[in-house]
């Protein structure tokens, strides 16, 4: 038997209850930059780090057992501490705010942290794997939510059970998709993780199904997120090849960006029936204009994906600290940044302990 690979839950050096954050030096206002020049404008929340599937590549079943010990109650941040934050992130130039996890959906009273969100008037959206969709799309659009994100690997059973190794059917996410758009969470975008010999087979059957929907398929390359995927480059199928395949049917054109520093490659079907993305953080990083920040569940700022620790911001906000002294740790962090991930990977990168993606929120 492999031996067992232990998650990491990397110590954003969290500090006593009582002492007392360095103070990071006043940020004067205006316009800052990470040391690579790029702003800030994307702000990902992971609110839990639970989840009710065990994806292959991102919680695997072996590991996420039922000796995982996931965070308690009192570690996460409340919802209170979560707006207090946001409002921050916002007053600094934040203009998009991502809920994600583990799976946002399962954390109670979710609708209460969205009513509060969103009143910042920021493009608020959320990751979820649908499994409580269709219970709750209503309710999520009432309380302030603007679209939303919807995990779908495969449309076959068996595969998709397969991958979400919960036994959870497709139809099941199919009803949420449709609750979603009835609710006028649009648009909505689905992402499909493509991990070769398991679904890539499936990639034209996805095309095929959304094509003229008005939602949006987003394949997404395999990635050596975490530490206990079992990533290899041999299961990656790049997003070109993607791409060729889908075309070969249905001719593609390339888009232009909506935003700059956008995740996705945009490709619309010519004859106008709508769009595709591809993500390939592994083949053609997008690192150059990377504009994201991620707050754990429990407060840390990881200002890359495949981060290694955090920054503790949780500390500072239970020891009473003002919006100008979380402003100041905020732009602090984000002016020492220089990560570029997936520019430098390597094989030994990565091999390398980096936090769990259901920990920091995709
Ligand atoms: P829009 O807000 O609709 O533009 O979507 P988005 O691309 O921000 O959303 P989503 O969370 O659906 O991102 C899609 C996937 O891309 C994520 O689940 C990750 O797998 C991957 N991804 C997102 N951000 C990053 C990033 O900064 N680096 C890397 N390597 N992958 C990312
Ligand atoms: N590689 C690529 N995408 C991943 N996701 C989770 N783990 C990985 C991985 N290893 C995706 C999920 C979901 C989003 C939160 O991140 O499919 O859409
Ligand atoms: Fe859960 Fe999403 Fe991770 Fe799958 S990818 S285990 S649904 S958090
Ligand atoms: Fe940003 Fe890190 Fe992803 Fe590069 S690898 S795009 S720096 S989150």
């Amino acid at each position: 038997m492999p031996e067992k690979v232990i998650p990491i839950r990397p110590a954003p050096a969290f500090r006593e209850a009582g002492a007392s954050a360095p103070k990071a030096p006043r940020y004067a206002g205006g316009a800052f930059a990470d040391t690579l020049g790029r702003s800030l404008r994307d702000l990902r929340i992971s609110v839990t780090d639970r989840c009710n599937f065990r994806c292959v590549y991102c919680m695997p079943r072996d590991v996420f057992d039922e000796h995982y010990t996931f965070l308690p109650h009192s570690s996460l941040l409340s919802f209170e501490e979560i707006a207090k934050i946001s409002r921050v992130f916002v007053g600094l130039g934040v203009e998009k705010i991502r809920l994600t996890g583990g799976e946002p959906l399962v954390r109670r009273d979710l609708e209460r942290l969205i009513a509060m969100l969103s009143e910042l008037g920021v493009d608020l959206t959320l990751t979820t794997n649908g499994s409580l969709l269709a219970k709750k799309a209503r309710a999520l659009k009432a309380a302030g939510l603007k679209r939303i994100t919807v995990s779908l690997d495969s449309l076959d059973d068996a595969t998709f059970k397969a991958m979400n190794d919960a036994d959870f059917p497709v139809a099941k996410v199919l009803e949420g998709i449709e609750a979603a758009a009835a609710a006028g969470l649009a648009p909505i975008k689905i992402n499909m993780v493509v991990k070769r010999g398991v679904n890539d087979t499936h990639v034209l059957d996805m095309a095929r199904h959304f094509r003229g929907t008005g939602h949006i398929v987003r394949f997404i390359e395999f990635m050596d997120v975490g530490s206990t995927n079992g990533w290899r480059m041999d299961d990656v199928i790049p997003s070109a090849e993607i791409v060729r395949r889908i075309s070969a049917e249905f001719p593609l054109v390339q888009a232009d960006p909506d935003y700059r520093g956008e995740v996705a490659e945009r490709w619309r079907y010519a004859d106008g029936s709508g769009e595709i993305g591809v993500i390939s953080s592994v083949t053609q990083a997008f690192c150059r204009d990377c504009n994201r920040l991620r707050l754990s569940t429990e407060g840390a700022m990881y200002t890359c994906l495949f981060g290694q620790s955090g920054h503790d911001l949780r500390t500072l906000l239970r020891s009473g600290a003002s919006d100008d002294d979380l402003r100041d740790e905020i732009v602090a962090v984000w002016r020492a940044r220089g990560d570029r991930y997936s520019e430098i990977r390597t094989a030994e990168t990565a091999r390398a302990s980096k936090v769990e993606m259901s920990y920091i929120g995709g």
